[in-house]
């Protein structure tokens, strides 16, 4: 097999989720947020962009001056040229416009250039192979982050076309199903599936209501995750977020999937950031798909919720139930 044509699944482990670009009009507040609370280093700051690094990576998250409060795009790492021109030439078979971006744009990623398309539900997917690096000592109020080989985190997305929003990122990144979770949550039914792309066990999570599909999560992505690479790093986050004051949304906890340790806490822009620790890898040979049974052993109660919230989550939920949600030319 050519590299040119790679096998069926061949981009399995090829794949891992690079940066994270991120509309807000609150700059100084994301500021305070990546720095302070989440214990990321400062990169860059100028009056219509913010960068933080959590690696040798110059730049993971990415905040650009908008009235969006919303993810504007990820950015995914190819493993080398050819499986980026693989990942192209699935999307251009399906009639999905890709276009180079500038070397500016790409600067402000922190990328030595990438492409771009729009992805399920309107988020932006940004392609690279290169990222540019900064060998200089990292200055965090944390030991460090566990990126490497399976990328920086992962996101949760919820979804009233789950079928299609799965089938591309099974189609175009050859993810493989983890695991799924049911769970009860505010009277709703949801069926959370897991995505692999390389060996953390999940980098994509896709969240639908059963029956009747309503999304209550005005924006893109429900949660980011991030993880620590120590449980001091874990705790000492929480602090640091409880005593700058950013809502606590589901207090620590223990997935019953991926057995991570997390707490949820609201950024700047509404979605929430979940900081873990130690999740399993998935061992590709013994792997099995299981259902699990609601989303935690224990803890990861709700926190600082306010009937404010909940209400504009139901109206939200209402308002959704008219309107398609967008998915990309094939799907
Ligand atoms: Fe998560």
């Amino acid at each position: 097999m050519s590299a040119a044509h790679p096998a069926p699944g061949a981009l399995f482990d090829a794949v891992t989720l690079g940066y994270l670009v991120v509309e807000s009009a609150r700059l100084d507040d994301w500021r305070q947020f990546g720095e302070d609370a989440l214990g990321m280093e400062l990169a860059h700051r100028d009056a219509h962009t913010l960068a933080l690094r959590m690696d040798r990576h110059q730049r993971r998250l990415i905040v650009q001056a908008g009235p969006g409060e919303d993810v504007l795009a990820i950015g995914w790492q190819l493993r080398d040229q050819a499986a980026l021109d693989e990942v192209l030439a699935r999307l251009r078979r399906r009639g999905i416009a890709v276009s180079a971006a500038s070397a500016e744009q790409a600067r402000t990623r922190g990328v030595a250039g990438y492409w771009q398309c729009t992805g399920p539900k309107g988020l932006g997917i940004e392609l690279f192979t290169t990222p540019l690096l900064n060998e200089a000592p990292l200055r965090m109020r944390t030991s460090a982050f566990v990126t490497g080989q399976s990328g920086m985190g992962h996101v949760a997305i919820t979804s009233r076309r789950p079928e299609a929003m799965l089938a591309f990122w099974h189609d175009i990144f050859d993810a493989r199903h983890s695991d799924d979770i049911v769970a009860h949550i505010s009277g709703l039914t949801l069926d959370i599936r897991f995505l692999r792309l390389n060996p953390r066990h999940h980098s994509i999570a896709v969240a639908c209501t059963r029956g009747r599909r309503m999304d209550p999560i005005r924006t893109r992505i429900q949660h980011f995750n991030v993880q620590a690479a120590t449980l001091d790093d874990l705790s000492a986050a929480y602090v640091r977020c409880r005593q700058l004051g950013y809502p606590i949304v589901l207090g620590m906890g223990q997935h019953t999937n991926d057995k991570e340790l997390s707490f949820y806490v609201r950024s700047p822009s509404g979605f929430e950031i979940e900081y873990g620790w130690q999740p399993i890898q998935v061992d590709e040979q013994a792997w099995q798909p299981s259902i699990h049974q609601g989303i935690s052993i224990w803890g990861h109660r709700p926190q600082q919720q306010t009937l404010g919230d909940k209400l504009g989550e139901m109206g939200r939920a209402l308002r959704s139930l008219v309107g398609r949600e967008f998915m990309p030319n094939g799907f």
